[in-house]
């Protein structure tokens, strides 16, 4: 694991979906070593956010572009000639992608494909990261953690979108020789997820005064991992990919095999750190599908990068429950966002 603050002062970068949980807080880890920013994203997708909690707009060029117009992605990069490409942009949830597949498909793969588009005919661009999901995985159901040659699926309209980013992603790359790689990562956590029907978010809702968190799926299991971990992925591959390095192509970024836990187990030691008493209670249903078993095998990300999650789950549920205190006690939250990533990237930095 090795983010070099060094290569990222003064380079340009540009995140599409900074406005989101993910995007947020890579923004502010680029901000903090010193990149300029460029966000482009729809809008900002819930209130509360960790965009404006932690003031990510101070600092950023903040932009407001659909990812589904090809035209002004197109413009967005030839105004700002980025360097490095993270794209995040996407509508991002299982259930409401059930409720409006199309609007998923158009944002998720054609966006993907506008990205990659207005990227290859942008000189100055030396890196791609396209982040997509461990979901992109033809799930069977098997009970093994999948590896980067499994084959791309999809149950539902969010899944296959990013089974279907991925393929298009790899298409580029065999046809158009991209600096470009895909990023898969398990299910992320961490301090400033506001997003409906996460349990992270879920969990916010209720210490804000909301209703008891309901737990749609207690024993689904799932790769847990703190937000930073796949961020740290992320910035190692652009530096590689930047520099040279032949790491184009998919990679995994989960968990070490012990934090990849069910709902249930992850609610009741969220609930025995929690400050305040935490209660939940089963939804009954019915609920869509979703895939009963995930978990990714991240051995190359290991063997070839030398990239390891800088926390694990425990070090990740301290660093919520301390976020989510500052948040409520609405003390600090950008310095506690902050202190949070410096304190992460003192165990990721060269
Ligand atoms: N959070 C997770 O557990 C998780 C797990 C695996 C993969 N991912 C992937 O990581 C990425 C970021 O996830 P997140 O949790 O931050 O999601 P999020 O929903 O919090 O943020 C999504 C971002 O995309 C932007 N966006 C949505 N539609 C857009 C459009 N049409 N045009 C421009 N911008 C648009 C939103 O404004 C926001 O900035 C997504 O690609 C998601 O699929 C997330």
């Amino acid at each position: 694991m090795s983010v070099d603050p060094g290569f990222w002062q003064g380079r340009r970068v540009l995140v599409t979906g900074h406005t989101g949980f993910k995007g947020a807080w890579l923004t502010l880890w680029l901000q903090a070593m010193g990149a300029t920013v460029v966000g482009l994203s729809d809008g900002v997708p819930t209130s509360p956010s960790l965009f404006a909690a932690a003031q990510v707009p101070s600092g950023v060029t903040d932009l407001r572009v659909d990812v589904r117009d090809a035209d002004a992605v197109d413009r967005a990069f030839a105004e700002h000639g980025p360097e490095i490409v993270v794209h995040m942009a996407a509508q991002s949830l299982v259930r409401r992608s059930y409720r409006d597949p199309r609007a998923t498909y158009a944002t998720n793969v054609m966006g993907t494909v506008n990205v990659l588009e207005a990227a290859r005919s942008t000189s100055s661009v030396a890196a791609i990261v396209n982040v997509t999901s461990d979901k992109s995985y033809e799930n069977r159901e098997l009970g093994r953690a999948f590896t980067e040659d499994d084959p791309m699926g999809g149950h539902d309209p969010y899944s296959s979108s990013k089974g279907a980013a991925e393929l298009v992603a790899a298409a580029y790359l065999r046809s158009y020789d991209l600096p470009l790689a895909s990023a898969r990562a398990g299910n992320v956590i961490g301090g400033g997820d506001f997003s409906e029907d996460r349990l992270l978010a879920d969990v916010a809702r209720h210490a804000m005064g909301g209703p008891p968190v309901p737990i749609r799926n207690p024993t689904a299991v799932r790769p847990w991992q703190h937000v930073l971990n796949p961020l740290s992925g992320y910035l190692e591959l652009a530096q590689r990919l930047a520099a040279g390095e032949d790491v184009r192509g998919a990679w995994n970024f989960g968990p070490d095999p012990g934090d990849v836990q069910t709902v249930a187990w992850l609610v009741e030691r969220l609930s025995e750190l929690w400050p305040d008493e935490l209660r939940w209670e089963i939804d009954p249903g019915p609920h869509p599908h979703e895939a009963g078993h995930l978990a990714l095998d991240s051995t190359k990300a290991r063997t070839e990068l030398g990239w390891r999650p800088g926390w694990d789950l425990a070090q990740a549920m301290e660093a919520i429950v301390e976020w989510y205190a500052a948040f409520l006690a609405d003390r600090h939250v950008r310095s506690v966002t902050i202190g949070q990533i410096e304190r992460f990237s003192t165990l990721t930095a060269r």
